[in-house]
């Protein structure tokens, strides 16, 4: 597998093997790059296609998703913007490969625009597996998440999201019709091996419903 570009983002493709697992769009937390998760991902979902993009935008030389002003303080302009640079590349992705709306699988940095992308442009997402997200923008506008699932797996003990703002995010994503199911795990901002059980069962659950979203 090597990097390729499409719509100005660099990104891994692997075909799936298995026409009924939905695809896997994989977004890397601060620092990472689009081969960061393709081993998650295929622990998560066996036989799943994988879109793996790589941050476009670089602070200190790590890749990241969306600017930010501080940690935990985003240049919501910019978020906005790159969410829709993001939605545009998985568009043009699924029509180079072939592929369904796909779910998205985010850690950190890559969790926030993928929360961001489903409040501004719901169309793109089936779902999303949200690994340590934190509310992306203070004023969303109305989005219809009707039926989406959405999976937030929080750390009671992450320094980073509080967890008054992760129950915000969940609320918000309710409110707005996602099928939220949102979990503390006893851990910090980092993944543990209770985040990925959680996740591969939350994923084989809403198989159906996530596969009917994606055609
Ligand atoms: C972010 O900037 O998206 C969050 O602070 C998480 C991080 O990348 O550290």
């Amino acid at each position: 597998m090597t990097t390729q570009t499409l719509a100005g983002f660099h990104h891994r493709f692997e075909p799936g093997t298995d026409a009924s697992a939905p695809p896997l769009l994989l977004l890397h937390g601060t620092g990472g790059d689009e081969t960061d998760l393709i081993g998650l991902g295929r622990a998560l979902a066996p036989g799943a296609a994988l879109l793996s993009p790589r941050g476009p935008v670089l602070e200190n030389g790590m890749p990241r998703f969306f600017r930010r002003l501080a940690e935990g303080v985003f240049d919501e302009a910019d978020l906005r913007r790159r969410s829709g640079e993001l939605a545009g590349f998985v568009a043009a992705a699924r029509a180079a490969y072939g592929l369904a709306a796909p779910v998205a699988v985010g850690f950190s940095n890559g969790a926030n625009i993928a929360a961001a992308t489903l409040l501004l442009h719901p169309e793109t997402l089936a779902g999303a597996v949200l690994l340590r997200a934190m509310v992306p923008l203070a004023d969303p506008p109305p989005a219809d998440l009707a039926g989406r699932p959405v999976l937030l797996l929080s750390g009671a003990l992450d320094p980073i999201v509080p967890a008054d703002n992760a129950a915000r995010l969940a609320a918000g994503l309710a409110a707005a019709g996602a099928a939220v199911t949102h979990t503390v795990q006893p851990a910090s901002h980092g993944l543990s091996q209770a985040d990925l059980t959680a996740a591969a069962a939350w994923l084989a659950r809403h198989r159906g419903t996530l596969t009917a979203r994606a055609a």
